[in-house]
């Protein structure tokens, strides 16, 4: 029997909607808001008002697409949290309102296990889950995750950012050099003409760091400090020097960023003894990430899994995915679910 689910994903600023037909994506409708950007960063009541606004016709299209009728729809998953909690609200309340309606299940879906699992969504080949646990790096918006995941979905958090998030790292230096929101694909693109070497900008907790205590079986990150160091460089700097150099001083920011995801990873990677690495969340778009990622899972002999290009940043291709794939390990779907806004990844995790 076939099985069609649709996805939901409003946890921020995309309002997205996705069909998967026995976990094959078969469409993924994303609509990123434009209406934060004079604001520096997301406004959540302007975010879950557009949501609200496109919830509809999006979903529409998602199904439209996927060429089949609502009334064939067999369970409905959408985002519960973490998140904006207006944005979530949105989404979460349509799809459970939508399951209702057509008398179908609803499953709730916690966003940041949905990015875990992102690398293994299938457009008709791919990647199934690895038979063998791996270490996955999560770096969003809002997340910096180190975790070793289990063949069954379960996973065991090993490291997280004691401040910053990776995403933000990239966000709030490049606000200080005067690119937009969100900066991450920007510095991405101008560090391509730019000089990573340009200037050594702090890498902190890691085996370039100042004090070795700080570093020795650390697997957190910290990236305060390096937005800090940025920010007093950039004071002591002419702002025609600045813009002078502003591919170099991307390309340096970025290789601190890149420099400390990869050494943590490989290091995880080699104290828990296993064969294969996984990139996810906006911040594995970065292409110097999945680029020194390969290199060092290249030199480790290790697989490195990476979600298709439209799969980093929120979608809810992953949200249906991940639904997809704890149906087929036994999880019931539900009928009506409270929303989540702190619910941080707690769901199906344990603290290693
Ligand atoms: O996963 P995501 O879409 O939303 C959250 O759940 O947070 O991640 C958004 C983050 C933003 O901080 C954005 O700047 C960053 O991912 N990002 C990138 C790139 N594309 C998106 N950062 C670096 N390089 C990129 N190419
Ligand atoms: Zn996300």
């Amino acid at each position: 029997m076939s099985m069609n689910i649709l996805g939901i994903e409003t946890s921020c600023d995309e309002t997205s909607g996705a069909v998967l037909c026995d976990g094959v994506v078969r469409s993924n409708i994303i609509s990123s808001q434009l209406c934060h950007t004079s604001f520096g960063g997301v406004v959540p009541e302007l975010a879950s008002r557009e949501h609200e606004r496109l919830m509809v016709s999006i979903v529409d299209a998602a199904v439209t697409e996927a060429n089949i009728r609502k009334n064939e729809l067999d369970l409905i998953a959408a985002t519960a949290g973490p998140g904006l909690i207006g944005a979530v609200m949105v989404g979460l309340s349509f799809a459970q309102g939508l399951a209702y309606a057509l008398d179908i299940p609803f499953m709730p879906i916690n966003h940041i296990e949905a990015h875990i699992f992102s690398p293994f969504i299938s457009e008709g080949a791919g990647e199934p889950v690895p038979e063998a646990s791996f270490v996955s790096l999560t770096v969003s918006g809002g997340h910096t995750l180190l975790s070793v995941v289990e063949t069954d979905l379960s996973y065991t958090v090993i490291g997280r950012t004691l401040d910053d998030a990776a995403g933000e790292a990239f966000d709030k230096t490049g606000k200080m050099l005067g690119l937009p929101y969100p900066a991450g694909p920007v510095i991405d693109q101008l560090s391509r003409e730019g000089d990573p070497f340009f200037h050594q900008f702090p890498r902190a907790l890691t085996s370039q760091s100042q004090s070795s205590k700080s570093r020795e079986g650390n697997f957190d990150f910290s990236f305060s400090g390096l937005k800090t160091s940025v920010l007093t460089w950039l004071q002591k700097q002419t702002p025609g020097f600045i813009e002078l150099h502003k591919a170099d001083i991307a390309a340096s920011i970025q290789a601190a960023i890149v420099g400390v995801l990869v050494e943590k990873t490989m290091a995880v990677a080699r104290s828990r003894g296993v064969g294969a690495v996984s990139i996810a969340g906006g911040v594995s778009a970065n292409s110097a990430l999945r680029q020194a990622m390969k290199q060092a899972c290249d030199r480790g002999g290790l697989r490195l899994f990476v979600p298709g290009s439209t799969y980093s940043t929120d979608n809810a291709a992953m949200i249906a995915t991940l639904a997809s794939l704890k149906l087929s390990r036994g999880t019931v779907a539900e009928r009506r679910y409270n929303v989540a806004p702190y619910a941080s990844f707690a769901a199906g995790a344990k603290r290693g």
